[in-house]
């Protein structure tokens, strides 16, 4: 473990991981965060971890992470400091980070769709200084944070700010997933196996994985996997077709964020069949209508709400979701370009989830 001889208590900056423009990271010292609005809180941050979006951001495909932003929109850390507003949260609680902030109170709030709320929506690592670092700011910390019982494992916790709520949601919940389904989920990175865990819990009769990287399929299989298909012959529509008899899937599901894993979906939807949308895109798509303008599918896509936590919270607390094998790799915030390193070349280093624990602020 890396230590370093500085009192954290007594320093007024911190170490971050600061987007400089595509392909441009570095770990720099900047100031800590400090309370803002009266609905604030400061959370020191002892885990994080880096999302397929962050590789998204890297590559330049979202324009609104400007240069000098913090990355990072998953977390698990301990209240520092709140607003007077605060009512919910105290300093030493243990806290959850969402990805989404939330005023409670707009018209989308109102209707559930806390991701397009109209002073918040996924601002970490995105608009705001995000939770790659020692410390964050927390806007609106009452709905945008959630008390973790001690006993709750960091890194089971931190697979909740994102990558569950993601796979439920725009994966499980937009694809219908029901009872006897087949299900293709095309990406099997940590949210494309959250889509694999969160589906399970609708009985579908098969679940085909397709991906290039055979230890994330070999990841798959292991977490209840059905049928795998490295698609890197080019040949995955053919063998889905072949596996579902010439009729295609019921629900697929795109979890990687590029045209010829969308092109793939279009291929493979049977009628009547759901496609949804996960990834996030940087290019236009081709949308195939001359094929399917009368296939009765139905393509959803969408930014997750994060409406899913609590419950998904519960299930992680009681043992029915085993988030944490999720984790391939750890490391100290001090090495996290290194752990960048490590995700983007995922196959290569047989990642899956890299988890990031933050020593350098006393954990
Ligand atoms: N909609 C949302 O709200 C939301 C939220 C979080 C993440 N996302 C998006 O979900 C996607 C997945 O995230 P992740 O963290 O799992 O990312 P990841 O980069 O770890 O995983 C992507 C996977 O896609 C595979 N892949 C790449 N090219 C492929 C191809 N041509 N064919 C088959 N597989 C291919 C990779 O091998 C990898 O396993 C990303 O686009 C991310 O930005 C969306
Ligand atoms: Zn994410
Ligand atoms: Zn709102």
């Amino acid at each position: 473990m890396t230590t370093t001889t500085y009192d954290r208590n007594k320093s007024t900056t911190m170490k971050a991981l600061v987007y400089h423009g595509p392909n441009k990271l570095a770990l720099e010292d900047r100031p800590r965060p400090t309370i803002i609005e009266a609905t604030d809180a400061i959370v020191r941050i002892t885990t994080t971890t880096l999302c397929g979006t962050d590789l998204h951001i890297l590559k330049g495909d979202v324009p609104s992470v400007s240069d000098g932003r913090i990355l990072g929109h998953e977390g698990v850390g301990i209240v520092e400091e709140v607003g007077s507003s605060v009512l919910n949260f105290h300093k030493g609680d243990k806290v959850l980070i969402s990805l989404i902030t939330s005023c409670g109170r707009c018209s989308f709030c109102k209707k559930g769709m806390y991701s397009h709320c109209r002073e918040g929506g996924w601002l970490l690592g995105n608009s705001i200084d995000g939770t790659q670092a020692e410390y964050v700011r927390i806007p609106y910390a009452d709905t945008g944070l959630y008390r973790l019982p001690a006993e709750v494992d960091d890194e089971a916790a931190v697979m909740l700010s994102c990558n569950l709520p993601t796979g439920m949601e725009c994966g499980t919940l937009s694809g219908q997933v029901k009872p006897g389904d087949v299900v293709a989920i095309i990406g099997a990175g940590p949210v494309g196996l959250c889509v694999l865990l969160t589906a399970q819990l609708y009985s579908p009769a098969e679940i085909i994985m397709i991906d290039l990287d055979d230890n994330r399929l070999e990841a798959a299989r292991s977490f209840g996997a059905t049928k795998t298909i490295n698609s890197a012959d080019g040949k995955a529509a053919q063998k889905v077709m072949a596996l579902t008899e010439g009729a295609g899937v019921d629900v697929a599901i795109e979890a990687v964020g590029i045209g010829p894993t969308f092109d793939l979906c279009q291929a493979i939807i049977a009628p009547g069949g759901h496609i949804a949308n996960v990834g996030v895109h940087g290019k236009p798509v081709e949308l195939h209508l001359e094929k399917l303008w009368g296939a009765n599918i139905t393509l959803t896509t969408r930014l997750v709400d994060a409406g899913s936590t609590p419950m998904l919270l519960r299930m992680v607390e009681s043992g029915h979701l085993d988030a944490k094998k999720l984790v391939s790799h750890h490391f100290d915030l001090i090495d996290i370009l290194k752990a960048y390193d490590t995700f983007a070349n995922a196959a290569k280093q047989q990642a899956v989830k890299v988890v990031i624990k933050n020593a350098i602020a006393g954990n």
